[in-house]
């Protein structure tokens, strides 16, 4: 058995907001192995972007540990991190936000390199430029003078520089229309075939986490309340909420038949932690007995889930 390139053991990022705390990361755990591409899914707030940020220490964990190739981030100095950092890349939903507005695109290329004290060939840096499909002429660029589809393909380019093991995706397509986003997964998938990276996509967007993602994590409020392969849990979701995410996309097979499941209410805010079941109180199915803690269970093949409702799924074992 491969070991995991990244292990999150029970993540937890609290936020202090006057005299409350927002519970934005609640106990994630997950692993990601060499060469896998993970989908992190979930509606808006549910702490997506928190989780990427604590991976990569671009924000102090509140508890939990963060072990990358077996060695824990989350102990590490600043400045050992920053040595790591060649290892782990993000590409941001905004794109602006990994570009300088002043920096010309190839002096964007240089920089990550230049940070771990290499040196970046002009060579090299046309090779960058067109492994995403754009020309050399783009190097002399500065991000205003880039498409948005441009620009976002220029912070791919960027993450990759270093060769890392890993890239954390957040939202990279959500500006792009469809035929820019096909482009995106079908250069994501090669690059990811070429230096074996592992991927964390994270997305709104059903379909292309359907395409690109050999694994998928299903988010609410904090917590991951399902996961397993992406077939298993696209085609049997177990947990209400994924069965409600899921239920809200059109089915392009009519033979199919998904009968829509709806939630009662609003999403409730972050800032009250639940005993039980995050979704006990918009879920249809709720039981007396998910208002105390819900264990996790496994449905084998890597297929788990943190809802009662799974003893009926023919799979199901109690997770050890
Ligand atoms: N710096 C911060 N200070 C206070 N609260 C924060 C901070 N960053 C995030 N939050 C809160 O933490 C929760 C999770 O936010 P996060 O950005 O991780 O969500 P997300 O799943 O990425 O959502 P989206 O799909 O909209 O990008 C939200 O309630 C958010 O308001
Ligand atoms: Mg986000």
């Amino acid at each position: 058995m491969t070991e995991p390139l990244l292990q999150v053991q029970d993540l937890h990022k609290h936020y202090r907001e006057g005299r409350t705390t927002i519970h934005a990361v609640n106990g994630v755990s997950f692993d990601v192995y060499p060469g896998e591409a993970v989908g992190l899914v979930g509606e808006s707030g549910c702490g997506k972007t928190t989780t990427a940020r604590c991976i990569l220490r671009l924000e102090e964990v509140t508890r939990g540990r963060i072990l990358f190739q077996g060695t824990d981030l989350t102990a590490l100095p600043r400045s050992r991190i920053r040595a790591r950092r060649k290892d782990f890349q993000m590409v941001f939903q905004d794109p602006n936000e990994s570009l300088n507005p002043r920096f010309s695109v190839r002096r964007t290329l240089r920089e990550p390199l230049q940070l771990h004290g290499l040196y970046s060939s002009d060579a090299q840096l046309d090779e960058a430029i067109l492994r995403v499909n754009l020309e050399p002429e783009h190097l002399g660029r500065l991000p205003h003078q880039l498409s948005g589809g441009q620009k976002q393909r220029v912070g791919v380019a960027r993450a990759i520089m270093t060769t890392p093991r890993l890239v954390i995706l957040d939202e990279p397509t959500s500006s792009l229309d469809m035929s820019l986003r096909i482009h995106v997964i079908v250069l994501l998938k090669r690059l990811q075939r070429e230096f074996n990276l592992s991927y964390i996509y994270i997305s709104h967007d059903l379909s292309t986490i359907r395409h690109l993602c050999d694994r998928v994590m299903v988010m609410y409020l904090g917590r991951i309340v399902e996961e397993g392969r992406t077939a298993a849990v696209f085609d049997d979701p177990t947990h209400v909420y994924t069965k409600a995410l899921l239920s809200a996309i059109p089915i392009p097979d009519p033979t199919l038949k998904r009968s829509r499941i709806l939630l009662k209410g609003e999403t409730p805010t972050a800032r009250v932690l639940m005993a039980g079941c995050s979704l006990q109180d918009r879920c249809g199915f709720v039981l007396d007995e998910c208002r105390q803690p819900v264990p996790e269970y496994d449905l084998g093949d890597g297929h788990r889930v943190a809802c009662r409702l799974a003893r009926e799924h023919p799979g199901f074992q109690t997770a050890a």
